[in-house]
């Protein structure tokens, strides 16, 4: 069957775990699967800049056996000159994978209705779930087991990273807390998926206006920028409003000294972390950022096998109909 990665709740908690376990794995044995061997192509398009996915997609498509094509934000026809449909109906005939970042969630629904071939969703301004598998394999090479372990995040509550924070953390069993201001909480629809899927998994979800509730205990503290891509123009409101929220090193020492922080990158010191706390002992950030490679080349591999479009399977295993 097609599998896409659109939203982090598209991985069962079981496939969830799958996925980490398998970056593990190519973490420790780096070219130990070769899905897109060929070499074949995957096709990875920025409407927004990026620094991280681009990197880790192009090195972990290469790793994989496979050729990356970046299309850069106005290099192609996308979404302006071509419809999406039919841009999903010509990538399809040519890609082995179609990873994009863009801003309307709907744009890559509709991208994955026309694809045959995966669709990965390299961040969209509701959700950025590739970023938390890369999260959630940092935690568990720090913490151990994730399952029972609680999450604070604090800052934007509405914005991408808090919304696949509820969602993947949730898939995870964790405890997951968002603290933000109330006009910048979670939408209704992600806290109710959340809450489903914590109920699956033993996990659980709170969502706050005070940010001391989040981060008491939490075994780790998260935040993002406060103006995502998108929302320059609302940056000094949006400064002043989310300064409470601020990742300091009080804020650190409310969740406890065995606690660690992370932080999606970019990141905006003296704004919603404090270089002292992102410069200093409990940060994982480079862990994290370096995993955007392990857990995208786990991700990719298992869209792949599960598609039955990877190359490196006995034949029984692959799609007939593969180009
Ligand atoms: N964290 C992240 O997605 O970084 P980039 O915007 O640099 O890709
Ligand atoms: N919330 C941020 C994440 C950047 C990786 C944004 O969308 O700009």
């Amino acid at each position: 069957m097609l599998r896409h990665f659109l939203i982090d709740t598209d991985l069962t908690p079981e496939e969830q775990t799958r996925v980490l376990d398998l970056a593990l794995a190519l973490k420790a044995d780096r070219f130990s699967r070769r899905p897109l061997a060929g070499p074949q192509t995957v096709g990875v398009v920025f409407d927004k800049t990026s620094t991280r996915t681009r990197v880790s997609f192009a090195t972990g498509v290469s790793d994989l056996g496979g050729s990356p094509l970046i299309i850069n934000p106005g290099e192609s026809q996308l979404g302006h000159k071509e419809s999406v449909a039919d841009s999903a109906r010509v990538f399809s005939r040519m890609l082995a994978a179609v990873v994009w970042r863009t801003y309307a969630q709907s744009g890559l629904e509709e991208m994955a209705e026309h694809s045959t071939v995966p669709v990965v969703n390299a961040l969209s301004d509701d959700y950025h779930p590739c970023q938390i598998l890369a999260d959630l394999l940092t935690l568990r090479e720090h913490l151990g087991d994730l399952p029972g372990r609680t999450l604070a995040y604090v800052g934007d509550a509405a914005n991408n990273m808090a919304n696949s924070y509820l969602l993947g953390c949730a898939t995870a069993g964790m405890h997951v807390r968002v603290a933000g201001p109330q006009q910048h909480l979670p939408r209704q629809v992600v806290v109710d998926a959340a809450r489903e899927r914590a109920e699956q998994t033993g996990g659980s979800v709170l969502v706050t206006t005070d940010p001391a509730e989040a981060l008491r205990g939490a075994d780790a503290v998260v935040t993002d920028t406060w103006v995502s891509m998108g929302q320059e123009d609302e940056k000094a409101e949006r400064t002043r409003i989310f300064q409470p929220y601020a990742v300091t090193r009080e804020a650190m020492a409310l969740a406890g000294e065995e606690a660690v922080f992370l932080h999606c990158l970019p990141a905006y010191r003296g704004f919603e972390v404090e270089a002292e706390v992102i410069d200093g002992p409990a940060s994982l950030v480079w862990d994290e950022a370096e995993n955007r490679l392990h857990a995208q080349k786990a991700l990719l591999t298992f869209l792949l096998d599960s598609s039955g479009l990877s190359a490196d399977l006995p034949a029984a295993l692959r799609r007939e109909e593969i180009r």
